[in-house]
């Protein structure tokens, strides 16, 4: 995995926002898998920056997220759906066909999860992948267990996921105990995979991360196995490194 290591979040945001839109300036029918969470955050605000400012056209930009919520209606605030459009997808001129979620509202979700990997492998497969951490190794909401899954599906958060996501609901009894999620095997199939860390409480899971040692518990450490990994990250986090 390559690493750099930045001086701050900024500068992460910063240098993630140059690798996608070089990349989209490259190869404008790019396909990309997004994240959510507070990491890209300010990457996803500096490419809105470049569309506004020096015209970035994301108009034959195809996406697919990572992950949401379930069950959760595209309406609530706290929705994957609602976060991208809020961050993203209403300030660029991306083609609404062109985006995909899993949709958390979905009376099937096993269904959903088929449906979504089927969509996936018919799209032909993504070219770069954002991820972020949890402070517990999970990716995507593959979480730490014995046995990690391969396809998308539907999975239980763990009380850490609960109690660390509880920072953007108004109360912890709000999160959601269940999300849809790319699996391991999903992610592992992107072209190339960007991985943006920040902050020190993700230091300690960076460490492991970097270890060399790959196990269920820090499901992460199996990006290991991919042979283009992108691990931008700021001093905090690679402090214990
Ligand atoms: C979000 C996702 C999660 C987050 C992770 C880190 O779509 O898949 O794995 O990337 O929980 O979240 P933040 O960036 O909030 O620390």
């Amino acid at each position: 995995m390559k690493r750099i290591i930045c001086k701050n979040y900024d500068e992460v945001s910063l240098l993630g926002t140059d690798i996608l839109a070089k990349q989209i300036k490259q190869n404008p029918k790019i396909k990309m898998v997004l994240a959510t969470g507070s990491t890209p955050v300010g990457m996803y605000k500096k490419l809105v920056e470049m569309h506004k400012k020096n015209g970035l056209n994301f108009s034959g930009v195809r996406t697919f997220n990572l992950d949401e919520y379930y069950p959760i209606k595209k309406s609530n605030d706290q929705s994957y759906d609602f976060f991208m459009r809020d961050n993203l997808f209403s300030h660029i001129n991306i083609k609404p066909e062109n985006i995909h979620l899993p949709n958390g509202e979905s009376a099937d979700p096993e269904k959903e999860c088929a449906d979504y990997e089927k969509m996936l492998a018919q799209a032909g497969g993504v070219d770069i992948q954002v991820l972020g951490i949890g402070v517990n190794g999970h990716i995507g909401f593959n979480e730490p267990e014995n046995e990690l899954k391969l396809a998308t599906h539907l999975t239980n958060l763990t009380k850490n996921t609960i109690e660390v996501n509880s920072r953007f609901f108004k109360n912890i009894k709000d999160v959601p105990t269940k999300a849809l999620t790319m699996g391991m095997g999903t992610i592992m199939k992107a072209k190339s995979i960007l991985l943006l860390i920040s902050g020190e409480n993700k230091a300690p899971v960076v460490k492991k991360l970097f270890s060399g040692v790959v196990t269920t518990d820090v499901p992460a450490s199996f990006l290991n196995f991919h042979n283009d990994v992108t691990v931008i990250l700021d001093e905090r986090a690679a402090s214990l490194l």
